[in-house]
């Protein structure tokens, strides 16, 4: 008998306060400064569409402006709300909450895609990064963020033994629940096994330390940070990847539907509040101009 595996666990931000209790007036600007710094020096100067895998409330959608379309994509409907508030409901933003394990997409319907601040969160690292490939088109660009386990700090805390994990080792560590830190090379491999190229990477956020934060001035630090960004020395706490999606696959940028059934990928139409699946006859709501793919409409 095959053993079936449980889906991978996913870290739910539903109705979290992620916006007023982590980013506005919380010190971080900048965190916030480097991380678009990094993204305005890896995205393309023209796209056709982008996707954001875990966008959350929308922090860095402004950042997206050369794509003539940008899909929003979470797994908490109440940031989606917020984002939507924010940047409105228009044919250049599509807002969609849908676990990242299982995009709700055609193959090959965006030439591009970032996730930043997610991957950290993610126990399969392989599972996501094969969705993200299919649903990019041959030659897409995905710009990839992620925690970096061979950080300077966590070097310093194993030399003098005060941590337990090697920040050498590649296998990712869980520091806490749904938290993880991954070695750079580690998730190099998992970008190339899932058809991906890496063509830069950046050591991003490398004066994330409150006690300098408190004496320099976010801008100034935020023009060091973007100093050592381009040495590509890797021991910061934060590394943007940017890849590129190998030659197969198709590209299917012009689909009049850029959705599918996330459960069985069949076509999908729109009836009033809701979209059906052709195939399976599933219905995913439509809330306040939201996709909602979390879980299927019950059938009363
Ligand atoms: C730390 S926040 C980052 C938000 C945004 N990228 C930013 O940098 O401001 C992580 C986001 O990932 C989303 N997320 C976590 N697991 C997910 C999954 N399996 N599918 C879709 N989104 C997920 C969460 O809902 C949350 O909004």
């Amino acid at each position: 008998m095959t053993k079936i595996e449980p889906p991978p666990r996913i870290c739910d931000y539903e109705g979290s306060n992620y916006r007023t209790e982590f980013w506005e007036n919380k010190g971080r600007d900048y965190e916030d400064r480097v991380e678009r710094m990094a993204l305005r020096r890896l995205l393309p100067k023209k796209g056709e569409r982008l996707l954001e895998i875990g966008a959350g409330f929308g922090r860095l959608t402004d950042e997206y402006h050369a794509y003539e379309q940008v899909v929003l994509l979470d797994y908490s409907l109440s940031q989606l709300q917020y984002a939507r508030e924010h940047w409105g409901s228009s044919e250049r933003y599509i807002y969609v909450a849908a676990d990242a394990y299982k995009l709700p997409f055609k193959p090959g319907v965006f030439d591009g895609a970032t996730m930043i601040r997610v991957i950290h969160h993610m126990a399969s690292v392989r599972t996501v990064l094969a969705q993200v490939r299919r649903v990019l088109s041959p030659e897409a660009i995905f710009i990839l963020e992620h925690a970096n386990k061979r950080n300077l700090k966590a070097l310093m805390r194993y030399s003098s033994k005060k941590q337990s994990w090697n920040p050498n080792d590649l296998e990712p560590v869980e520091f806490v629940e749904l938290n993880f830190d991954f070695h750079p090379e580690y998730i190099r491999q998992e970008l190339q096994a899932a058809g991906f190229s890496v063509e830069r990477r950046l050591p991003v956020s490398f004066f994330r330390l409150n006690s300098i934060k408190k004496v320099v001035h976010s801008s100034v630090l935020a023009g060091m940070d973007g100093l050592v960004q381009v040495t590509g020395a890797l021991y910061a706490p934060s590394v943007f990847v940017k890849a590129a999606a190998g030659e197969h696959g198709v590209s299917n940028l012009k689909a009049a539907s850029i959705l599918a059934c996330p459960d069985c990928g069949g076509d999908l139409e729109r009836n009033s509040d809701h979209m059906i699946c052709h195939r399976d006859h599933r219905r995913w709501a439509i809330r306040g101009g939201i996709y909602d793919f979390k879980a299927p409409i019950e059938d009363e």
